[in-house]
């Protein structure tokens, strides 16, 4: 399959065939395809890639100042969980990582350590770093080890298909960290920036906040942010930023993200009610990160775009644009009936 066109939320194939895209780029497109404004945003840089660490853009300073709390950007969602991670290493001494079944939260080594989907990891298992100490997902871990360091967690998790956990759960691992001086690592690299209808779900509890996907508009860009106050000095290790990459900050990522960071809010309750029509039509899940069973090839004659998930791979998951309207939900849901 060839992308030939992308726009809101059409894709038109190399051999001329049109797609309703219900996968928004693997939930990165949460403005649509060729937002305008995003387009406008990358036009007007008069900095296109500056020095990473060293020297910021002055639109990267900008997005530095927009993030609700103290950041450390990176380029990819994996990325943004190695900074996470290394900061509870860097803040508590202690190297052990508590992660759930079904997780999933890159495939750089760190994450893939945390990663819970035994076909990713099994292939690299002998450099998997650790320990890590796997639970089930959505319930309480118990007291956690002694060498544990922190607990990561996704919100709703994502590729094992839209997975939500009871209310309280995110407060019972708040607890079991505080009960073991552990930092709690919120992964809301898919379901945050509006997907789930809030712009930070976890940031009630977290220690470190991940992001990325949506946050870029298209181009790579992530960001952990620090919720515990004084965690980014952990990272003042000498003169040189220990911890980086040619692309960190990069000012095309930046501008597009200003315009998700001021777009996004104002589609918050559109996303509560699309989410509503995606349960009516037998989606679970929340906001719009759903699941439901069925078979991507199908979807995809019927001229539906949707990707294979969960833990089997037999669902089938619908993380659209947070812009789509009803008409195209209604169009959606008639293809795939
Ligand atoms: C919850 C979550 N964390 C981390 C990642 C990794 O992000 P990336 O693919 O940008 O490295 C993903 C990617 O799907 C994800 O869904």
């Amino acid at each position: 399959m060839i992308w030939a066109r992308a726009e809101g939320c059409r894709v038109t194939l190399a051999d001329g065939r049109e797609l309703l895209d219900l996968t928004g780029g693997f939930g990165v497109a949460a403005l649509g395809h060729r937002n305008p404004r995003i387009l406008e945003a990358w036009r007007e840089q008069e900095v296109v890639h500056a020095l990473g660490d060293l020297a910021d853009a002055e639109v990267t300073v900008r997005l530095r100042e927009t993030l609700p709390r103290p950041a450390k950007l990176g380029v990819t969602g994996e990325d943004a969980i190695e900074i996470a991670l290394r900061t509870a290493l860097l803040a508590t001494g202690k190297p052990g990582i508590v992660a759930f079944d079904g997780a999933y939260h890159g495939t750089g080594l760190l994450a893939l350590a945390a990663t819970g989907l035994e076909p990713f990891r099994e292939p690299f298992a002998p450099w998997l770093p650790g320990p890590v100490h796997r639970r089930a997902y959505g319930e309480d871990p118990g007291a956690l080890p002694g060498d544990a360091g922190c607990v990561i967690v996704e919100p709703v998790q994502g590729r094992a298909g839209s997975r939500v956990p009871g209310d309280r759960f995110l407060e019972t691992l708040r607890r079991r960290c505080d009960e073991a001086g552990a930092l709690l690592v919120v992964d809301s690299i898919f379901c945050g920036l509006g997907r789930v209808g809030e712009m930070w779900p976890g940031d009630e509890v977290a220690d470190v906040l991940c992001v990325g996907k949506a946050l870029g508009g298209g181009l790579p860009l992530s960001a952990a942010l620090f919720y515990r106050d004084g965690l980014e000095e952990v990272w003042e290790l000498g003169p040189e930023d220990v911890y980086t990459h040619t692309h960190t900050g990069s000012p095309l990522a930046c501008a597009a993200a200003l315009v998700v960071l001021e777009e996004v809010p104002r589609l918050l309750d559109r996303v509560h009610e699309a989410g509503e029509r995606f349960e009516q039509a037998g989606w679970h899940g929340r906001g719009i990160l759903r699941a439901c069973a069925g078979s991507m090839d199908e979807a995809l004659e019927r001229g539906v775009l949707v990707v294979p998930a969960g833990l089997d791979g037999s669902l089938i998951q619908a993380t659209p644009p947070l812009t789509i309207s009803n008409t195209e939900l209604d169009e959606a849901f008639e293809r795939l009936a």
